[in-house]
């Protein structure tokens, strides 16, 4: 059949002609043996499952236990973001900046013509419609990813509004972004010999995930996991709409999106970036203590990872989560440490990478505090506890990577307006990286200026699962580092340029739960315990929770925490909070690694910033 027919026998009467145009000419270089276009309806859910389940990458769990839900296993070269292989194709170096890999675009899509020049031989082009957000909402932005991967298009389904009725948005000529992905395995070569399939098909020696931001466009290939190929998440809802949101005047964000209710029944909305590995999700699902709730505290969740933020007509900046689904990191996640987590993966939902139990459920490391006697690994072989890897070391069931989809639809904490379409409006923004030492549990900024110094200096000891030294600080600006889609230096001065446009901007804190004391031990008790800070910087929105000056911001004395129900001495809690001089300054000289980096174009008032703390210090 030729290009044109296979497109057009296909496409939904709701398509436009631009979509087509562009159908047309990716089915014209990939050359697949079909083309599907997808309605987002449930039947096409389960045969895209069926189709995970038929290649051997996937199985059915058991339908008591987790209904509707599946366990798939990729190939073990393929189970993470691969930022090495992430590029900006901006036309100019000092527009990606020093923090993104730079490539000029005209090369690197000559390289991408290349591959993915008859990559979907023998395979079915999904086109996948979705949008960011409510369709429809003012905030919200629309995509179209082509795949030829069924486990990208589950995964979508979960992960943002996919379906037809995108195509009527879009209309005629409506704008969308352009998400071109494949596995790059194609099943048939140049001289039509056919090679069989693999379970996962992926191509890691030529994996490259590439953005061009000036024609917002994101060509994926090499990879079926994550962050490389489900591209509404951090590729578009991150890395192409920074560069959107800065030429719009609007602001795209690494952060999570919690509602407070508190006793008056008043309902406030905060934002937090931590960089990965901080416990962001635990924080976005937070169950306040007993004492807490039982006075009127309630925590209700927006979303776990990302924040699209827009003033509003009056001024004000409204929030909405861009995404529909979470995509979390299973290992570590509990009853315990998430139990709102584990109640939103009980059905529907895609797991990744973890280990399957003898009874057809899914399990990983910390989920409970014993560990099955026998389960399948995520590679798909037998463990038991004993089970050791090649170097003699306990032998992980899970990998420390693995990860579920669920739809936020499941969490049982779901904000009642988190599909309002003007958003909700955000009162305060909180920041926090993992720090061992010199970060107090949580201070306030005096103003939007010396909250965005604060923000553009966070700094995160690196854990295991990170690539680096362990505990080596590594600077993370508003954890926007691996996502920010141009200079980070003119993301600054974005950031303070929003003052201009905003009547009323959120208070600014930051806040670290991983302080720890002489001992080695943490000071903090963390999850739930989280509300009682979380509490007081609610408290200091509305001017009604007393703070003291220090030389890094407001901070809450002993007695403006609730401590109902938490036996934290005083001696305990100036520990947590204090401010070392010492180590300040030894902060202070390790944050001018990053300024030196960004010099040239960094806002001047953030290098003023840094000189009025040294001077306060
Ligand atoms: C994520 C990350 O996967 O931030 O969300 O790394
Ligand atoms: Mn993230």
């Amino acid at each position: 059949m030729s290009t044109q027919a296979l497109v057009d026998s296909s496409a939904p009467p709701n398509a436009g002609p631009h979509v087509l145009d562009w159908v047309r000419q990716i089915t014209e270089l990939t050359q697949p043996d079909a083309v599907y276009f997808c309605d987002g309806s449930e039947a096409e859910d389960r045969r895209m499952r069926e189709l995970i389940v038929a290649s051997g990458s996937g199985t059915w769990l058991n339908s008591e236990k987790r209904p509707n839900s599946l366990l798939v296993r990729s190939d073990v070269n393929d189970v993470a973001r691969v930022e090495q292989r992430t590029f900006i194709c901006c036309r100019r170096e000092d527009e990606a900046g020093p923090t993104n890999n730079w490539h000029e675009p005209k090369g690197m899509k000559a390289k991408l013509s290349a591959l993915f020049a008859g990559c979907m031989r023998g395979r079915t082009l999904y086109v996948v419609p979705f949008s960011m957000g409510p369709i429809g909402s003012p905030i919200a932005q629309y995509g179209i990813e082509i795949s030829d991967s069924p486990y990208v298009v589950a995964n979508m389904r979960i992960m943002t509004r996919m379906g037809a009725r995108v195509f009527d948005q879009l209309g005629q000529d409506g704008f969308f972004v352009r998400c071109l992905h494949s596995v790059g395995y194609p099943l048939i070569d140049a001289n039509g010999v056919r090679r069989p399939d693999v379970a996962w098909p992926c191509n890691p020696e030529s994996t490259f995930i590439t953005h061009f931001p000036e024609e917002r466009l994101i060509m994926s290939f090499g990879s079926g996991y994550g962050g490389n190929a489900l591209l509404g998440k951090k590729c578009f809802a991150l890395r192409i709409a920074s560069v959107m949101a800065r030429e719009e005047g609007w602001m795209a964000e690494h952060m999570l999106i919690l509602g407070v209710r508190d006793p008056k029944g008043r309902k406030t909305y905060v934002t937090a970036a931590f960089p990965s590995a901080c416990g962001k999700t635990n924080f976005a699902m937070l169950i306040p203590p007993q004492e807490l709730r039982e006075q009127g505290w309630e925590v209700t969740c927006i979303g776990d990872d990302i924040a699209w933020i827009k003033p509003g007509p009056d001024g004000r900046l409204r929030a909405i989560n861009p995404e529909a689904g979470f995509f979390g990191v299973a290992p570590g996640t509990s009853y315990e440490s998430n139990p709102m987590a584990m109640e939103s993966v009980r059905n529907g939902t895609i797991f990744t990478n973890v280990a399957l139990t003898d009874d057809g459920d899914i399990w990983w490391e910390g989920m409970t505090r014993e560990s099955p006697a026998h389960l399948i690994d995520w590679t798909g072989r037998d463990w038991t506890p004993e089970a050791k890897d090649a170097a003699g070391k306990p032998r992980l069931a899970a990998h420390p990577n693995a990860r579920f989809t669920a739809p936020a639809g499941n969490c049982p904490i779901i904000d009642p307006d988190w599909e309002n379409p003007a958003g909700v409006e955000v009162s305060a923004m909180i920041f926090g990286g993992r720090r061992a030492t010199t970060m107090p549990l949580v201070f306030q900024t005096f103003d939007w200026t010396h909250g965005v110094y604060t923000a553009a200096t966070v700094g995160s000891e690196m854990t295991a699962a990170a690539a680096g030294t362990i505990g080596q600080v590594r600077r993370d600006p508003m954890a926007m580092v691996p996502f920010c889609g141009y200079h980070m230096a003119d993301y600054f001065a974005h950031w303070l340029g929003m003052r201009r446009s905003v009547h009323h901007l959120p208070r600014i804190f930051h806040v670290n739960w991983f302080r720890k004391g002489a001992d080695g031990k943490f000071l903090w008790p963390g999850f739930g315990e989280n509300m009682r800070v979380l509490k007081w910087a609610v408290g200091r929105c509305y001017g009604e929770a007393l703070g003291r000056e220090t030389a890094i911001g407001w901070v809450p004395e002993y007695e403006s925490i609730d401590w109902a129900g938490l036996d934290f001495s005083e001696e305990r809690f100036n520990e947590a909070m204090n401010i070392d001089r010492e180590e300040w300054h030894r902060e202070l000289v390790m944050q001018d690694e990053l300024f030196m980096k960004l010099y040239r174009q960094l806002p001047k008032e953030l290098v003023f910033q840094r000189e009025l703390l040294i001077a306060r210090l």
